[in-house]
């Protein structure tokens, strides 16, 4: 088994940037590379603003420019030299595929190839490269500096000594791992998207408005969110994407995206990441009326 000392990670959006930052604060030299320089640009002002926050509340054990400057910035993928790379660019099987045949040419081959993914394929995705017995699921939950559970998929052909290294980096992260054969949505997914789904489905057929959909979740089932507002938090077009996974990879239509939430999608509301999703957030910062 391995021990990784350098992390890489491929996209700066919700969870890569949250990604790369539980890295450089528990001591990693991380790199965080997106192909948006702005995307770069608002991942480390979000970084640096969370790693002061957490400083100056006492939570961080190393010292807050320690972390920083143990964290790099790039939009070239070519410079990643990492034991690890954690990929988490958009919820598309084509595009993480182009993606990991990239890593695939420029990283050594001891380097793992992780991917961050909701719910696609990891045997599919490692096909894609020379080396699946490097290729891995490592599936944060978002927030991914908060959360404690990284579920961990072995496709078909992940070699022991991949899957220990990496459940003994999540663990070092200070998580709780639960390991998941490679099946469509794995096991966090498989069960909440359908709630989700049922939600939108619930609002399209006008049983009961959004705020009482919500409210009802919440304080009838002790969820800290309601459904839709958890749907806008984890963004419209991710839910989206792995709903259509769930529903071609597991051939039930049971799965099928609501119309609704296809609507919201194709209308650009992704949810909070967008300032709108089923609810408007760009009047306060509370939800607002959409
Ligand atoms: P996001 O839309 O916030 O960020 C994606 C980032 O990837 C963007 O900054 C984009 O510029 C970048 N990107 C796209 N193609 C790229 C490429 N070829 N090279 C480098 N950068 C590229 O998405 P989010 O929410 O961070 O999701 C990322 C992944 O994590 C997806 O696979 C998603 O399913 C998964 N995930 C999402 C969760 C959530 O709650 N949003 C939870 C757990 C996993």
């Amino acid at each position: 088994m391995a021990y990784i000392n350098t992390v890489g990670v491929v996209g700066a959006g919700q969870m890569g940037s949250g990604i790369a930052q539980l890295a450089a604060a528990h001591g990693f030299d991380t790199w965080l590379v997106d192909t948006n320089p702005e995307a770069l640009t608002r991942a480390e002002e979000l970084i640096t603003n969370n790693i002061h926050r957490l400083v100056s509340k006492g939570h961080l054990s190393q010292d807050g420019d320690g972390a920083l400057t143990q964290l790099k910035y790039s939009s070239n993928v070519q410079e990643l030299s990492s034991e690890i790379i954690i990929e988490a660019i958009v919820e598309s099987e084509g595009v993480k595929k182009s993606l990991v045949l990239e890593l695939d040419k420029i990283a050594k081959c001891s380097t793992i190839l992780a991917s961050n993914t909701s719910s696609i394929s990891i045997t599919r995705l490692a096909s894609a490269t020379s080396r699946p017995i490097k290729v891995i699921g490592m599936h944060f939950m978002n927030p991914p500096p908060i959360m404690k559970l990284v579920e961990i998929v072995r496709g078909a052909n992940t070699s022991d000594d991949t899957f220990y290294t990496t459940k003994a980096l999540a663990e070092r992260f200070g998580k709780t791992v639960i390991c998941s054969k490679d099946f469509a949505g794995f096991v966090v997914n498989r069960i909440l998207m359908p709630m989700l789904n049922e939600a939108f489905y619930a609002l399209y057929t006008g049983v009961a408005s959004k705020e009482d959909i919500d409210t009802g979740m919440k304080l009838g089932t002790n969820h800290p969110m309601g459904p839709l507002e958890l749907a806008d938090f984890i963004g419209l077009d991710i839910c989206l994407s792995i709903l259509n996974v769930l529903h071609s990879g597991l051939g039930d239509n049971k799965y099928a995206p609501c119309p609704l939430l296809v609507q919201y999608v194709d209308a650009g509301r992704h949810g909070r990441k967008r300032g709108v999703g089923v609810y408007d957030y760009r009047k306060s910062s509370q939800k607002g009326k959409t």
